[in-house]
C-alpha cells in the first residue's frame, strides 16, 4: 500500500467515525461546499481542510475531539469566520479538520434575578443582544461584525469593540464557560457566580486562547441594566491630544454614563464618504480628527445637557472646533454608520497593512506623531488610516498602500512597516494586538516582542493541555 493509499484510507476511516457521531448533516466533504470555511472574510488567508465537522451539541463536540485526538488529527475551531488575524483558517496541508460551531446556537437560559444569560458558543452576538433586550436587560459587547460573529469566537479572541470603555472586553463580561479539551474530556465551568476563589482561574485561561487550548462550547455571560436613554455627539478637533483631554473631561463630568469614545482621522472619514453609500458628513466643515461620543443612562433627563455642557466647555477652551449632538435616531445611526463603515471602506480602497495596538491613553498622541513620521520616511506615498477605540487606548493605525503595489512589494513592506510601528508600540509599553488576537498574523511578531519567560510560561500551558499539538497548530504560539 502506498503512502497516498494509506492517507486516503485513514481519511475515509476518519470520516466514517465522525459520521457516526454527527450524522450526514454534520460533515461537509465536497470541495466547493468546504470553500467558505477555508477562506477568511478579508480574502487574506486561505487553506485546505480535509473536511468540515459541525457538531450539534457538547456531547458530539466531545466525541469529535476524542476521535481527532486518537487519530492525531489537527483541528481548527471556527465560529463566524469574521476574525482579523487568520486564526480560524486551516493551513494548506489539507490535513486539518475545521470544527464549525455554528450549529450549537441555542440560548439555554436567561436568569433575570442573577442578571445572566447562558448560551452555546455558536450563537450570534446579535442574537444574544436581542435576547437580553427582550428580557429588559443589556449585553454590552458591540462590534461591527455582531450580525455574523459568534460568542465562541468573541470568547476565543477576547473581543473588544466600542463599549470596552464602560463595560470591559469579553473577558469582563463572562462568568463561566464550558470547554471540550483536546482529548475530548468536558470541563463544565458554567458557574453563574460573581465571586469564586476556588483555585486557578481556568476560565480566563481559555478566554483569548484562540482555539489553541480547547473548544469553548457554552458560556454564562453577565447582563446589565438596559439603558433607556442615549445621547450621541460627533465632534471635530485639531489634533489627537485635544481628544485625549476631552476623554478626561467627559469622564470627570459624565462618569459611568460615558460608554463610547471613538476616534477617526480626517483620512478615515474621507474613505468612508468615498466608498460607503447612505452616509452624510455630520459637520459643516472638515477637521483633522473626529470623535463619536456616546452617553447612556436610565433617564433621558439631563443626559443631553450633560453632554452639551461638556462639549461647550471644550469649544470654549479650544479642545474641539465644532460639535453636533444627534437629534434623532436616524442622525445617531448615521454617526455610527460612518464609524462602523471604516473597515468596509478600507477593503474597497485597496491594500491595507492593519495594526491593532493598545497604548496608555497618555502616550497615544506622541506615538501617532512618531509613527506617522517614521512611516513617511519608509513609504512616502502611503496613506495612514488611523481610527479606533481611543477611549480605551486601542488604535487601528492602518497603512493604505498605493493601488499599484504588487504582491512582492506588499509582503516586503508589511514586514518592515510592522516593525517600525510595533517597535514604537513596544517602546511605549503597548500591545501589538489589542483586540483582534494573534492568529497567524502576529504569531512571529509575538515571539519577537514577548519576553522569554512569558513565552516559556505560554508554551508550558500549551504543552500540558495539548501535548499532541492538535489544537489550531501554527496559530498564536
Ligand atoms: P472566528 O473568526 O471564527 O474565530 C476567531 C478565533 O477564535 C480563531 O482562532 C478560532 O479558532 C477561535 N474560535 C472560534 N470559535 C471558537 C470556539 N467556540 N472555541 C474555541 N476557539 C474558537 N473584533 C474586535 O475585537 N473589535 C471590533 O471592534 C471588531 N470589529 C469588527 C468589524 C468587522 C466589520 C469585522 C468583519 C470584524 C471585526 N472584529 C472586531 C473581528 C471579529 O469579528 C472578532 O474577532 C470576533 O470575536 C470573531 O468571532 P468569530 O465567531 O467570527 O470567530
Ligand atoms: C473596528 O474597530 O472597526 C474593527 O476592529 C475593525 C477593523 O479594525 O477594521
Ligand atoms: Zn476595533
Amino acid at each position: 500500500m502506498s503512502m497516498l493509499d494509506f492517507g486516503i484510507q485513514s481519511k475515509s476511516n476518519l470520516i466514517a467515525q465522525l459520521l457516526q457521531v454527527v450524522g450526514t448533516e454534520g460533515v461537509i466533504t465536497g470541495e466547493s461546499d468546504k470553500r467558505a470555511y477555508e477562506i477568511d472574510w478579508l480574502n487574506k488567508w486561505s487553506g485546505h481542510s480535509s473536511l468540515v465537522v459541525r457538531p450539534a451539541n457538547t456531547q458530539q463536540t466531545a466525541e469529535v475531539m476524542r476521535i481527532c485526538h486518537a487519530n492525531r488529527t489537527p483541528v481548527v475551531v471556527q465560529g463566524g469566520n469574521t476574525g482579523m488575524s487568520g486564526g480560524a483558517t486551516p493551513d494548506d496541508s489539507g490535513a486539518q479538520v475545521v470544527l464549525s460551531m455554528t450549529r450549537m446556537n441555542t440560548i439555554r437560559e436567561v436568569d433575570s434575578f442573577n442578571n445572566t444569560i447562558t448560551v452555546e458558543s455558536g450563537v450570534l452576538l446579535a442574537h444574544i443582544q436581542e435576547e437580553a433586550e427582550r428580557n429588559n436587560r443589556f449585553f454590552p459587547l458591540s462590534l461591527g461584525s455582531e450580525g455574523s460573529c459568534t460568542i465562541g469566537g468573541n470568547l476565543a479572541t477576547n473581543a473588544g469593540g466600542v463599549a470596552v470603555l464602560r463595560y470591559g472586553n469579553t473577558r469582563e463580561l463572562t462568568l463561566g464557560i464550558e470547554v471540550v479539551l483536546p482529548d475530548g474530556r468536558i470541563w463544565n465551568g458554567l458557574r453563574a457566580l460573581r465571586k469564586d476563589n476556588t483555585g486557578y482561574d481556568l476560565r480566563d485561561l481559555f478566554i483569548g486562547s484562540e482555539g489553541t487550548l480547547g473548544v469553548i462550547t457554552a458560556a454564562v455571560l453577565k447582563l446589565h441594566p438596559l439603558p433607556t436613554a442615549r445621547s450621541t455627539a460627533w465632534v471635530g478637533a485639531k489634533d489627537i491630544q485635544s481628544l485625549v483631554r476631552l476623554i478626561d473631561a467627559c469622564r470627570s463630568r459624565c462618569g459611568e454614563r460615558l460608554c463610547a469614545f471613538e476616534m477617526m482621522t480626517h483620512e478615515s472619514v474621507a474613505l468612508v464618504l468615498q466608498h460607503v453609500t447612505d452616509v452624510s458628513y455630520p459637520l459643516t466643515s472638515d477637521h483633522p480628527v473626529h470623535a463619536l461620543i456616546e452617553l447612556a443612562d436610565m433617564n433621558q433627563e439631563g443626559l443631553a445637557n450633560m453632554l452639551e455642557s461638556t462639549l461647550e466647555e471644550a469649544l470654549d477652551n479650544g479642545d474641539i472646533s465644532d460639535a453636533v449632538i444627534s437629534a434623532s435616531l436616524r442622525q445617531r445611526q448615521n454617526f455610527w454608520k460612518i464609524r462602523e463603515g471604516i473597515s468596509q471602506a478600507q477593503v474597497r480602497a485597496g491594500k491595507t497593512i492593519k495594526h491593532d495596538i493598545a497604548l496608555p491613553i497618555s502616550a497615544i498622541s506622541d506615538f501617532v506623531s512618531a509613527a506617522t513620521a517614521a512611516i513617511g520616511k519608509e513609504q512616502s506615498n502611503a496613506r495612514i488610516i488611523n481610527f479606533g477605540h481611543i477611549g480605551d487606548g486601542n488604535l487601528h493605525f492602518n497603512v493604505l498602500m498605493p493601488a499599484e503595489t504588487d504582491y512582492a512589494t506588499m509582503t516586503r513592506n508589511t514586514a518592515s512597516l510592522n516593525r517600525v510601528v510595533h517597535d514604537l508600540v513596544h517602546q511605549a509599553n503597548g500591545s501589538i494586538s489589542a483586540e483582534h488576537g494573534v492568529g497567524q498574523l502576529r504569531r512571529d511578531e509575538l515571539r519577537h516582542y514577548k519576553s522569554a519567560v512569558e513565552l516559556d510560561l505560554m508554551m508550558c500551558i500549551k504543552q500540558s493541555l495539548d501535548p499532541h499539538q492538535i489544537m489550531n497548530p501554527g496559530k498564536l504560539i
